[in-house]
């Protein structure tokens, strides 16, 4: 087997074969390999006059047609699959060889594998891709990890099949060991939020204003015009207006109405728990697809009084619809800058140099949570690379401003109503936490001295204090 191709790809699902194809529509030579060597033939009878593909029937033959250093990308199931694909071919491949996993795998197995891998010399890449099926084949937005050298040799080729936004490649080096995988982690966090945010504003709109899945449609369509518009506010009319075929009901009303989850959004919930990063929003999100899956809780539930409901005129439930936009436009902010710290915390802790305005320039396209708006981040990092929060940001600090009242008249309503708000009330509270001049942390503090002598700090000096609350008089010592 003559040694012809720029990269392998092993694992030949819809990923990774839409990745193959993406590959050599894009003239690179493509080795393609799977453990059914049958997949691997079909992918080159079905689509080998798109490009230039070596089929191998065995990891030797892939090995053997990959050119140096060889560049080996796993399309595999996360977890115990990519480590035993992983060790399949680590023991072919030579020193400067390079492994890219580019599976939804968790940070921290990317960070041992990768530590492992250089141990032997071969560069290990977790590589974030997002956008589904189609992008894979029509462009994703990748977010690869690893050395800077394993970047020198893979970045020109991500770039050439990533998708493109004003003729930018959205893909990027994201930072080193596990960075790709973490932040393609963190955007799965944030796609919970985004549809959780939408799912709140659309259930708001049926109860509240009592609009069709149709007319709602509608308003979002109108609102993906506009700040809102993205691709998940697109898909969100297409799937509100389409139509069950079998009942001619509305679609969303013969879905049973269960959330699913694979997994991305709770270890961003558990990782951020361990950061200590408050992802509220994304929190919440998470939750509500495990309430929406307990049926039997529900059930239990079900008949308890809630609040009180009234139609709306015409007049009020149009602006209704205006008061929800600016929820979930001040929400959604909110539950992107909860990432975006989120990211920085993790910086912080893994010694990673991520650009954070790079990791919105790369999300504005091919991923799921592809939007304009994430190009006025990229814009506020432009302007100050070194932003605390979104909302330090003129612009965005304006948008939040103007969208107060509105926003907090939205929450009051659903609590008034009962109509589940838990992704915008947890928004709008964290808002209210972070910029309160005082919090009852204070008499957290109080409480825990009291019972586990857990010590205080004071506004008005410097130490840790313990009262002797069982002591008449009940000094304070000095920790
Ligand atoms: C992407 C998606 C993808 C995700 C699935 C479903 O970026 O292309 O986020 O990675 O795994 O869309 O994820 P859940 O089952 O967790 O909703």
């Amino acid at each position: 087997m003559k040694a012809t191709a720029q990269i392998g790809v092993t694992g030949l699902a819809v990923m990774g074969r839409n990745l193959a194809r993406n590959f050599a529509r894009h003239g690179y030579t493509v080795a393609v390999h799977n453990r059914t060597p049958t997949r691997t033939k079909a992918l080159v009878e079905e689509f080998g006059h798109e490009g230039d593909f070596v089929a191998a029937e065995t990891a030797e033959q892939f090995v053997a047609a990959l050119e140096r250093p060889r560049r080996l990308m796993i399309m595999v199931k996360a977890g115990e699959p990519t480590d035993a694909v992983i060790e399949e071919f680590a023991s072919l491949l030579e020193p400067g060889d390079v492994i890219i996993d580019g599976g939804n795998a968790h940070f921290a197995d990317t960070r041992r594998r990768e530590k492992s891998l250089r141990e032997r010399g071969i560069h290990f890449v977790g590589a974030g891709v997002s956008g589904g099926e189609e992008g894979a084949l029509h462009g994703p937005s990748i977010m690869p990890g690893g050395s800077a050298e394993s970047y020198a040799s893979l970045g020109p080729m991500f770039e050439s099949i990533s998708a493109k936004v004003d003729g930018e490649p959205c893909a990027t080096h994201v930072g080193t060991d596990g960075a790709g995988h973490f932040v393609k982690m963190v955007h799965n966090g944030i796609e919970y939020a985004d549809m959780q945010l939408i799912g709140e504003a659309y259930d708001l709109l049926r109860q509240v204003a009592g609009f069709s899945p149709a007319r709602i449609a509608e308003i979002f369509r109108g609102w993906n015009e506009g700040r809102l518009g993205s691709y998940l506010i697109e898909i969100t009319a297409e799937v509100l207006a389409h139509t069950d075929a079998a009942t001619g009901l509305p679609f969303v009303d013969v879905v049973a109405d269960a959330a699913g989850q694979k997994g991305t959004g709770r270890w961003t919930v558990q990782t951020a728990l361990d950061l200590g990063s408050p992802v509220t929003a994304i929190a919440q999100a998470t939750f509500a697809r495990a309430a929406s899956s307990q049926a039997e809780l529900r059930a239990a539930y079900r008949g308890l009084p809630g609040g009180t409901t009234r139609e709306l005129t015409s007049t009020e439930a149009e602006r209704f619809t205006s008061q929800v936009e600016y929820a979930l436009y001040a929400s959604k902010l909110i539950a992107y800058d909860q990432g975006w710290k989120m990211i920085l915390d993790a910086a912080d802790e893994y010694g990673w140099d991520i650009d954070l305005g790079a990791v919105a320039k790369i999300w504005r396209g091919g991923c799921i949570i592809r939007a304009a708006f994430l190009d006025r981040i990229r814009a506020a990092y432009a302007e100050d690379p070194d932003l605390v929060s979104l909302l330090s940001d003129k612009g965005f600090a304006a948008e939040i401003t103007d969208a107060q009242v509105p926003w907090r008249e939205v929450v009051a309503i659903a609590t008034r109503r009962g109509v589940p708000a838990p992704a915008f009330s947890a928004a709008l509270s964290y808002y209210d936490s972070l910029r309160a001049d005082r919090l009852p942390a204070a008499l957290t503090q109080g409480q825990r001295d009291y019972f586990g002598a857990h010590t205080y700090r004071r506004t008005d000096r410097e130490g840790s204090f313990h009262t002797l609350w069982g002591e008449e008089g009940r000094t304070e010592t000095e920790a």
